[in-house]
């Protein structure tokens, strides 16, 4: 496999890169097509390439060891913020947009909620969910299967981390939530928190979305304080933030903090895994053979009964099928870090201030490290495939400090979902329904997934 040249003398040029012409053509073409801009980028110009855009050096980086070194082994010269001013209007000061010592303060209160047990914990909840979804199912009905996926993952979300049935309230949270998203482009111009006040439509729409998620989180915080003050008796993520206190000056959250939190996990913890699970049933349904391998996994596994958490080893195939589906359409489709300090990469050294841009959508379509890069093939995860692909050559979760704290909460929930559902019924498109994908803040198809569903005759 290619390694990137290492040069222990670098220059301050910049790699190569895509031209801007004429003016704004670059940040036409990016905005319009980012995936087929990164990938052509990726392929034009290899493992690093560079331009200028609005005032900004950015970096395209396609290579693991690059990436590695960025994420991980270089992690203190980068940060993340500026670039999230953005999503910092939607999360506050919250896990995924907080920075440094807060940061790593906030991310030490967390964990606990996420270590292992806990997240067994939540298996059954996440089965209990997905049954109740297909026994909702009718044969022949033709459903969105990105809102049925979205559906169950906020259900999940509710239920594991507030301890809430959020499922009453999923039909205005979605709507909430889809408002929000869509003024993402739009909300990633400089001076975004001035802008946003500004009384045009879709600021506007996009700020009463928010105020309306507000309500909802400000709702279950006061819940907990009236019924359980001071105590986490149901150990849920939402009662272990009321009550965590710093070790060193003992102090607690505020409510604001409570709800940057709560609405970083709620959201990030279902937005992502509905994506993954929509474009898994859609891969799934444009491939017999892969189809045919997990109806029969799931059926000689689970002979007929619900999942548990003991039977996820058994289910590799299920694994390969979720697997498969964040390499093609990972939901984090691109990952961005702003240099604090000069940075030397490859042969060049990158000045104070570049934007390093990652793409997980890129870096897993490259052909040097998956054979038949656009294929689905789930079989290609064999443990031997896997102990020989370079780390983050595959990186659906990122990777270092940062990397995604629900990974294992993810993982559990999508091979759970999939198992539960893959069990009784069969998904097909409706023909003609354009599966285009729709690179938001999460990685999307662009006109939801129309799906007939189909029970399966197993008894
Ligand atoms: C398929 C599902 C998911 C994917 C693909 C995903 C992906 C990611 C990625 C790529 C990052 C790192 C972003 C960066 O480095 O800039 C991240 C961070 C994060 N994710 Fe996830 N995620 C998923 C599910 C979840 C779940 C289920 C939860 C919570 C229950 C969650 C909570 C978070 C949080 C809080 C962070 C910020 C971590 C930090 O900065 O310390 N994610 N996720």
């Amino acid at each position: 496999m290619a390694s990137p040249a290492v040069s222990s003398t670098p220059v301050t040029s910049l790699p190569p890169g895509p031209k801007i012409s004429p003016i704004g053509s670059l940040t036409y073409r990016f905005s319009r097509d980012p995936l087929k801009f990164l990938r052509t980028v990726a392929r034009t110009y290899g493992d690093l390439a560079s331009c200028r855009m609005s005032g900004e050096v950015l970096f395209f980086v396609n290579h693991p060891q690059h990436i590695r070194d960025i994420l991980v082994t270089n992690h203190r010269n980068f940060t993340k913020s500026r670039g999230l001013e953005r999503t910092k209007l939607l999360l506050g000061n919250g896990l995924l947009t907080s920075e440094g010592a807060f940061h790593l303060r906030q991310r030490r209160l967390m964990q606990p909620a996420f270590h292992r047990e806990r997240i067994a914990a939540y298996a059954r909840t996440m089965v209990q969910h997905a049954d109740e979804l297909r026994r909702q199912w009718r044969d022949g009905a033709t459903l969105d299967v990105s809102q049925e996926m979205t559906r169950v993952t906020l259900s999940i979300a509710g239920k594991t981390l507030f301890g809430v049935d959020v499922e009453s309230q999923a039909r205005e949270v979605g709507r909430a939530l889809t408002e929000v998203m869509e003024s993402f482009w739009l909300s990633m111009m400089p001076f975004a928190s001035v802008i946003e006040r500004l009384p045009v439509g879709p600021m506007r729409r996009a700020r009463d979305a928010r105020e309306r998620l507000d309500a909802i989180i400000y709702g279950m915080i006061a819940e907990r304080r009236a019924n359980h003050p001071g105590n986490n008796v149901r150990g849920d993520l939402l009662s272990m933030l009321l009550v965590a206190q710093d070790e060193d000056d003992g102090s607690t959250m505020t409510d604001r903090q409570v709800r940057d939190e709560a609405m970083t996990i709620f959201l990030a913890g279902h937005e992502t895994t509905a994506n993954a699970l929509t474009w898994t049933w859609y891969l799934v349904s444009q491939s017999p053979d892969v189809e045919a391998r997990l109806h029969e996994e799931v059926d000689r596994v689970l002979q007929g009964r619900l999942p548990g958490v003991a039977d996820i080893p058994s289910l590799a195939f299920v694994e390969g099928v979720v697997t498969e589906s964040m390499r093609l359409y990972p939901p984090a489709w691109i990952i961005g870090r702003r240099a604090i300090a000069a940075h030397p990469i490859g042969e060049y050294l990158a000045p104070a201030r570049t934007i390093f841009l990652m793409s997980p959508w890129a870096m897993h379509r490259d052909a040097r490290f998956f054979s038949e890069p656009d294929r689905f093939l789930p079989a290609r995860w064999t443990p031997e495939f896997k102990a020989a692909l370079p780390k983050f050559a595959y990186f659906p979760f990122g990777g270092g400090p940062r990397q995604c704290i629900g990974e294992s909460f993810a993982w559990m929930e999508l091979v759970l979902v999939v198992a539960t559902i893959a069990q009784q019924w069969k998904l097909r498109l409706v023909p003609d329904h354009a599966v285009v994908p729709q690179p938001v803040v999460t990685l999307r198809t662009k006109h939801g997934l129309r799906m007939t569903i189909h029970a399966r005759n197993t008894k």
